[in-house]
């Protein structure tokens, strides 16, 4: 079964005293196990998508299904990594961890227990106590991934978990999450604006066009795994890389940067 499935879903923000409409007909799934991205420029509705399906948001029409459950725009368990780093900064690196374990019921020092065995896994072994500002970005995106992890959830959001980090250090990480998500087997919707990370993390990705965002394609990724670096010069990498950008791309003229209006497809 689908662990996420949204159905038809239009959204708008009241933005002053007008309705701005934000998505417009979204349809999409993750498949249990399933790596699948949300690739579209800034402002075409990616947050929106994934706080629709943590239930943060209610749409104005469609269904949001999580385990075949509509969640009716309440919360529910789903761990979900919103776009900026929300590490408490004034607590160390393993209370910000173990809070979701403790709001699950667990005591502190079972939780710090099972922080501490975790943490050499995230690259975070002998840094229990540091405080976010102690931490390098990598390491402070890796910290807020394992806090993410630590929700019981199979479904997994993850906003642009890696849009601020110098190339090196982004490459690192998608490789190293990639060894995350194959020993864990997470379903994941994760949001990019970068179409050569969708293409080397995702086994699906959705394009969505510039606002009101829709699906402009839908892509399959049949890369052979485990992914390797070298990959990204192989021809099929290019051949996707070409068909996503033209998806991309399909709503914008060059000559004003703007969107066509009227346009449908
Ligand atoms: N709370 C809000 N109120 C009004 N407008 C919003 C709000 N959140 C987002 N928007 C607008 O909705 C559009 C889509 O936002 P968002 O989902 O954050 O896009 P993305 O993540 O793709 O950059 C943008 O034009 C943004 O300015
Ligand atoms: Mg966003």
């Amino acid at each position: 079964m689908d662990c996420l499935v949204l159905k038809n879903i239009y959204s708008t923000y009241y933005s002053g005293n007008r309705l701005l409409p934000v998505l417009d007909g979204i349809s999409l799934q993750v498949g249990d196990g399933e790596f699948v991205s949300v690739l579209g420029p800034s402002g075409s509705g990616k947050s929106t998508i994934l706080k629709l399906a943590a239930g943060l948001l209610k749409p104005d029409q469609g269904q949001v299904l999580v385990d075949g459950e509509e969640t009716a725009g309440h919360s529910q368990l789903v761990s979900y990594m919103p776009q900026q780093d929300l590490l408490f900064p004034w607590k160390t690196l393993q209370d910000n961890a173990v809070l979701p374990l403790l709001a699950a019921g667990l005591d502190r020092h079972t939780a710090r227990a099972r922080i501490g065995k975790l943490l050499p896994t995230f690259g975070l072994e002998g840094f229990a106590d540091y405080y976010p500002h102690q931490l390098s970005g990598g390491m402070r995106q890796r910290a807020a991934l394992l806090r993410t992890m630590m929700v019981d959830s199979n479904l997994m959001l993850l906003d642009e978990p890696f849009a601020a980090l110098d190339a090196l250090t982004r490459e690192n990480l998608q490789d190293w999450l990639l060894k995350i998500w194959s020993r864990y087997r997470r379903s994941v919707l994760f949001v990019t604006h970068s179409i050569d990370e969708a293409i080397y993390l995702s086994d699906r990705i959705y394009v969505i066009t510039e606002r009101p965002g829709r699906i402009s394609l839908e892509q399959k990724i049949t890369l052979p795994k485990p992914k390797v670096r070298s990959m990204v010069t192989a021809p099929e990498f290019s051949l996707y890389k070409k068909i996503l950008l033209e998806a991309l791309h399909q709503e914008t003229s060059w000559e004003d940067g703007g969107k066509i209006e009227g346009e449908t497809f």
